[in-house]
């Protein structure tokens, strides 16, 4: 039932404030995470790990790639991630100090359901992030977090993908709680931080009437470009994929600092291009390399939709457009600026007029290899 909503997926959209809100209650105890499904995965295990592996497909491996950064950051454990497909057939180098986390919001994804059962094989732990109650994958696996984003019915993942994130999160927290690498004092920050994303979430979700102008101005575009630094480069990519999937437009995510590598020669005059803004209090050199990238591609001609944290008046004399976001931390802000994009694929595949929940070619769960 789409309760009076246009498509499973704005509803999905709509429900993020309430979803992550689901992901976190009764996990935060006095600014310490508490995940008791962890059972099979202990603090002795968890002190003894000495990298981790996440594998996962398509946006459930954007979700790794954002959480990846956070999770060095906070338990100073080598994050890698793998497309699971990938992973499988690279002879990748393990040993039972390794935890393996694999994220699906089916938990039924054939090609991370085979990644699970090599590394299992191959003796490491495994951990599911998953947001289906007894799916395969969980059922496969040592321990599991589950989202508790409620279920997603649209083809292109939305809530879940933000669930993912947090549940990676509280992950991290947990591992840097019992590893000893961040002092109570941070935790109880970070946890803080954490519990204030619902309501950012709700803040963020006023851009939808700004995001539906730009979208249909942009109906007949070709092209559409992405561009971030950090937990912003993941994001550019999610931006990229929910473009291609559901408005059938060709869309790229490149990272910020790879454009005079390449990618700017595809820069010509009208290119739209959204650039993810690091919040310049949060991290000022970042922020200024991404506004030079901003002037080297609007010296170009590129159409500079920037998302960017509300009162950055560094970005305003060369964006085309900017949406705000919130004010927020360095590891919420992705939780925020992904909306924006998930907002303008929506958008611009109902200015097309495709069908928004079935795109074609596409299944909700892909359960063959
Ligand atoms: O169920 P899973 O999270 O394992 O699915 C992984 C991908 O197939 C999925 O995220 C896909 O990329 C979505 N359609 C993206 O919107």
């Amino acid at each position: 039932d789409k309760g009076g909503w246009s498509s499973f997926m704005a509803k999905e959209i709509a429900e993020q404030p309430e979803a992550i809100a689901n992901t976190l209650r009764g996990r935060i105890v006095d600014g310490i995470v508490e995940i008791p499904e962890l059972a099979g995965l202990g603090a002795d295990t968890l002190r003894d790990i000495d990298r981790i592996v996440i594998v996962a497909c398509g946006t459930a491996s954007y979700a790794a790639s954002v959480a990846r950064y956070a999770i060095e950051a906070w338990a100073r454990v080598p994050v890698t991630v793998e497309l699971s497909h990938e992973f499988r057939y690279s002879n990748p180098v393990l040993s039972e100090r390794t935890l393996l986390i694999s994220v699906s919001q089916s938990g039924e994804t054939m090609d991370t359901l085979m990644a699970v059962k090599y590394g299992r094989d191959a003796g490491v732990k495994t951990l599911s992030v998953c947001n289906t109650q007894s799916a395969t994958i969980p059922r496969e696996s040592d321990g599991v977090i589950y989202t508790h984003a409620g279920p997603e019915v649209a083809v292109a993942s939305t809530k879940a993908f933000i669930a993912q994130i947090v549940a990676l999160y509280l992950f991290g927290l947990h591992l840097a709680n019992v590893r000893g690498t961040l002092t109570a004092e941070e935790l109880a920050e970070l946890t803080e931080q954490l519990t204030g994303v619902p309501e950012q979430l709700a803040e963020v979700l006023e851009v939808t009437e700004t995001v539906r102008t730009l979208a249909h101005w942009m109906a007949d575009t070709r092209s559409v470009l992405f561009l971030g630094r950090h937990v912003g480069f993941p994001i550019a990519l999610e931006g990229a994929l929910k473009l291609k999937e559901i408005s059938y437009i060709h869309a790229e995510g490149f990272a910020a600092g790879e454009l005079k590598h390449g990618p700017i020669a595809l820069i010509e005059p009208g290119q739209p291009v959204f650039v993810m803004v690091p919040s310049p209090r949060n991290s000022p050199v970042m922020h200024s390399k991404i506004v030079s990238n901003i002037q080297e591609i609007r010296a170009r001609g590129a159409r500079v939709i920037a998302i960017a944290e509300k009162g950055d008046a560094a970005v305003l004399p060369y964006a085309d457009e900017v949406i705000p976001l919130p004010i927020a931390e360095l590891f919420m802000q992705p939780l925020l600026t992904v909306v924006p994009l998930q907002l303008f694929a929506l958008e611009l595949s109902t200015a097309k007029g495709l069908d928004v929940d079935q795109p074609r070619n596409l299944a909700k769960s892909v359960t063959v290899e």
